[in-house]
């Protein structure tokens, strides 16, 4: 009897120890990456389901009654010939049984006013908890990420602070009944974080948290620097400048009260880009004219996947340098300069969230790491990060 109880404690302690010790790898998917074109175009069977603990499908909206809403009936469901991207990307567990799908309501270009609204209803909040519950089951997903950008803030109000709580909270009550995860991804600076979250609160009610530790820097500002980077430059002299960095925004959730093993670091698989003033000057910090050219795949100006910096970098005319101090490296070609995240940066960022005791990393986003290994090897950033982690 008294080997037995022994047994039980080793074996339950051990148990705990295998549970807390498994690193998280939450990888994003951005689903409209299935109209892309070229070698940027993926379908979801391209996706590796093994190099992750989580993906998560982005994203799903609310309506102002306080339901999921579907935002491309197309691609993400089975009805009138769509291409069932819900079902395609769930059945990736098959692949990885152990792996945990989790579907993103949100995002930067569903702002914030509706969030508010309903957040701040308690008829309205119910009636989301409710619905956001059956749709996760409807759709088999495993759990939910919230991805409200940002409480508080574009449009938000100062009760939406409290409020996301409460809506967190009435979340988590019905996620329970199904075994449910529910997650966040939140911004990460404590200049931002601190308008728009009550952190030991949100921690208490989420099973994990995606800090979104990127968009430090990008062509919105007057002169060029990191998208990610690990710790401050002496070229920050203020103490605003000196909180653009992964490191600050760590601390700064750290210090809140968040459990270090619910904060899942957040690593950027694509860059940011500018336009220099002068082509002759191209260290960070020197003067830009606005975003740099739009990349063949993601087409938007001033930012640019990983799979695109990879290839352009094949082309002669490119540059590549690293910045010692803030540990990320960073390439120009004429007047066109790139902030970006490089195998060797993406690995001390691993060993750093290892460090840290943090609960693993993040990626935004899967579809623009080099998948088909045009560059290389498949998935090379996503690789490096289970190098580290697993
Ligand atoms: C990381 O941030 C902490 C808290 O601000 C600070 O004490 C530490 O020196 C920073 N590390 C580096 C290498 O800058």
């Amino acid at each position: 009897m008294r080997l037995l109880i022994a047994f039980c404690i080793l074996g339950l302690s051990w148990l705990s120890i295998a549970e807390s010790e498994e690193s998280k790898i939450v990888c994003y998917f951005g689903s409209w990456a299935v109209y892309r074109t070229g070698n940027g175009k993926i379908e979801i069977s391209d996706l590796d389901p093994k190099l992750c603990t989580h993906m998560i499908y982005t994203f799903v909206g609310i309506t102002e009654a306080g339901e999921v809403e579907v935002l491309d009936a197309w691609a993400d469901l089975p009805d009138n010939w769509g291409r069932a991207g819900f079902q395609k990307f769930n059945a990736l567990r098959e692949l990885n049984p152990g792996m945990k799908t989790l579907v993103a309501i949100g995002g930067w270009n569903q702002g914030s006013d509706r969030y508010s609204r309903v957040a701040g209803n308690s008829a309205l909040r119910s009636h989301f908890a409710n619905n956001a519950m059956e749709f996760v089951l409807k759709y088999e997903f495993d759990g939910l990420d919230f991805d409200w950008e940002y409480p508080n803030q574009r449009g938000g109000t100062p009760a939406d602070v409290e409020n996301f709580v409460l809506l967190l909270k009435e979340l988590r009550d019905r996620f329970d009944e199904h075994d449910l995860i529910l997650t966040a991804a939140v911004a990460a600076t404590e200049d931002s974080a601190s308008l728009s979250y009550n952190i030991p609160s949100i921690s208490k009610y989420l099973d994990f948290i995606n800090i979104m530790t990127y968009d430090f820097h990008g062509s919105w500002d007057p002169v060029t620097g990191h998208n990610a980077p690990l710790y401050p430059t002496t070229r920050d002299t203020t103490a605003i400048a000196r909180r653009l960095n992964v490191n600050a925004s760590v601390h700064y959730w750290l210090s809140r009260g968040t459990p270090a093993e619910k904060l899942v670091l957040g690593t950027a698989l694509y860059g940011r880009t500018f336009t220099l003033s002068n082509s002759g000057q191209n260290s960070p910090g020197s003067a830009a004219s606005g975003p740099g050219t739009a990349g063949p795949y993601t087409g938007e100006r001033g930012m640019l996947g990983y799979n695109e910096i990879c290839e352009q970098q094949m082309k002669p005319t490119w540059t590549t340098a690293w910045d010692d101090q803030q540990r990320v490296p960073y390439a120009h070609s004429g007047n066109q300069w790139v902030t970006y995240d490089n195998v060797e940066s993406i690995t001390e960022k691993a060993n750093y969230a290892k460090t840290m005791g943090l609960g693993g990393a993040m990626v935004w986003s899967i579809e623009t790491d080099d998948f088909r290994g045009i560059c290389g090897s498949k998935y090379p950033l996503l690789n490096a990060l289970n190098q580290v982690l697993r």
